[in-house]
């Protein structure tokens, strides 16, 4: 017995090795960690536990017959996370540049099924060169089988992809379909096919950072929904993240406590808003001065500024809040930012996480390039987004609610379930401008030298007629008009009668959301 157990533990010392010293000693030097140091960044203290540690490749071919790695390519297994369950992969760059080979897909798709099992959180830590080459279509099948098990988990359990390192070609296509990427700055690379491949079809030289870099991902296609400048704090905000979630759709968000008072009302919301109708604030102070001790976790800080999204708690329970945001484009909602806010409801209402909305929006963005682009179908997708949604869903006016854009901010029309306003709130087809350059184009023009001040007039009526709660507030469109300060209280208030709402959709196999 005794050599039979040493024999384990040199096996078990020999897969820990992973690719070996040196490609260990390589990673480091990139200012890389291996797999199995971030797993124990992301876990509690010593509660990592693997599995599948004596998997090997099969392959023969290419001279790999005699390269084999105890683990292969991935270190995969479960520990804590704040004491709650997580399940993990994390891909071993030191082993055959952590590529995905049909044994190391085996290994992730059964963590995956666990995961989707007992109904825990699944994080990803990728940092691979993509298909294994020498296994060709096993390779391939791998990922599809990956693929497949991000789509029937998503909105069962949480899903967090960490790019880390490489990853290229199709394998980008998992991260893509899970809930959040986070990258980190210099290290993390994502792109369909790399800089070679673009100068070759399009002729344009561009680098890989350039290319598939954190930055390009965070502000310019979104890809990145959060962006650290190093592994440890990228790996602490993840377990931050896993926080704010439930383990799974059947869960509710769970309870943090808190020495905010739920009845704290802050007078100092009476000065953040301008009185001027155009001029910028940054919602971001809004939202901080309401939810608990201040903590907003703000999800794609720097993509599609106009709008805001982000997690925080309200008397100890996670809300996901949504605020357009004047001090970026007056908090107009475009291509970017209706699809940013859309994909935020989706997951709040997957995870049964409450929404508060927090409304100052002039519209959508007019233009030819937001026509052309689709913004008739991308605006679609947020109406779909918040009419679907069944979770607790409280709206906030603070300013302008404009046209179509009042409509789609969680209003009572789409089913949302207590609606407030600030006094300073404006309901409106369009702003005063606007209006009157329409409707009384003619007088205006038939006044000569007297239009400009028959258009002041005109405009001060309108302002006196529109720009306040009452009209919508009288026909219930509204639940109340609130005083700013209050606005913290209200809203717990709110969310606790909300608390055991119960809401469906009518039987069906799935709706088609305007993609
Ligand atoms: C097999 C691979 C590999 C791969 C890297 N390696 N990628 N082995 N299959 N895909 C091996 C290398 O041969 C090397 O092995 C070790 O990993 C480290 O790689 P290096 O090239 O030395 O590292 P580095 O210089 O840091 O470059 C990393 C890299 C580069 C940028 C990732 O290796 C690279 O370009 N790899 C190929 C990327 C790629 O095109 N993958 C396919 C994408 S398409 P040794 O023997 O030295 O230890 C795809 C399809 C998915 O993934 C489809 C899903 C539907």
């Amino acid at each position: 017995m005794d050599q039979k157990l040493e024999t384990l533990q040199q096996m078990r010392q020999q897969s820990r090795q992973g690719g070996g010293a040196a490609r260990v000693e390589q990673q480091h030097a990139r200012g890389k960690l291996t797999a199995r140091e971030r797993l124990e960044r992301l876990m509690d203290p010593a509660t990592f536990q693997e599995l599948d540690p004596f998997v090997t490749h099969r392959t023969a071919d290419f001279g790999l017959a005699d390269r084999k790695f105890l683990g292969d390519a991935v270190v995969t297994g479960w520990g804590r996370v704040e004491g709650r369950q997580v399940f993990a992969y994390a891909q071993d760059f030191t082993v055959l540049g952590g590529s995905l080979s049909e044994v190391v897909g085996q290994k992730i798709c059964k963590v995956m099924d666990l995961a989707g099992k007992t109904g825990c959180p699944l994080v990803g830590l990728n940092d691979s060169g993509g298909a294994r080459i020498q296994e060709g279509a096993l390779s391939l099948a791998a990922y599809g089988d990956i693929f497949l098990r991000n789509t029937l988990y998503s909105g069962v359990v949480p899903q967090i992809s960490v790019i880390l390192g490489p990853s290229a070609g199709g394998a980008v296509y998992s991260p893509a379909i899970t809930d959040f990427i986070f990258m980190v700055q210099g290290a993390g690379q994502m792109y369909i096919t790399g800089p070679d491949v673009v100068k070759a079809v399009t002729g344009a030289e561009v680098t890989h950072e350039a290319l598939g870099g954190a930055a390009a991902h965070a502000t310019r296609s979104g890809v990145a929904h959060f962006v650290y400048q190093s592994e440890d704090d990228c790996l602490a905000e993840v377990r931050r993240l896993l926080g704010f979630l439930p383990a799974n759709n059947l869960e509710d968000p769970p309870l943090t406590p808190t020495g905010d008072p739920a009845d704290r009302a802050d007078p100092e919301l009476h000065r953040l808003v301008p009185d001027a109708p155009n001029r910028p604030y940054d919602m971001r102070e809004v939202i901080r001065r309401i939810v608990d001790d201040g903590e907003f976790m703000e999800v794609h800080q720097s993509f599609a500024p106009n709008v805001v999204v982000g997690l925080g708690r309200l008397a100890g329970r996670p809300v996901g809040l949504v605020g357009n945001q004047p001090d970026h484009l007056a908090g107009v909602l475009d291509i970017d930012a209706s699809v940013k806010a859309a994909r935020f409801v989706r997951f709040c209402d997957c995870f049964n996480i409450p929404l508060v909305t927090l409304v100052d929006v002039p519209g959508f963005m007019p233009g030819v390039d937001q026509e052309y682009g689709g913004i008739i179908r991308h605006g679609a997708k947020l109406i779909y987004a918040y009419a679907e949604a069944t979770v607790p869903k409280v709206a906030v006016i603070i300013r302008k609610a404009y046209g179509g854009a009042y409509i789609v901010m969680s209003s009572k029309h789409l089913r949302s379930d207590m609606n407030l306003a600030w006094p300073s709130a404006e309901l409106a087809v369009m702003g005063p401008e606007g209006a009157v350059n329409i409707i009384y184009r003619e007088e205006i023009a038939k006044a000569g030298d007297q239009g400009e001040a028959l258009r002041r007039k005109l405009v001060a009526e309108y302002q006196e007629k529109f720009t306040n709660p009452y009209i919508a507030a009288g026909r219930g469109f509204l639940d109340d008009v609130i005083d700013p300060a209050e606005t913290r209280p209200r809203l717990i208030q709110a969310l606790a009668m909300l608390q055991d709402k119960r809401d469906s959709l009518p039987a069906k196999k799935h709706g088609n959301i305007p993609l």
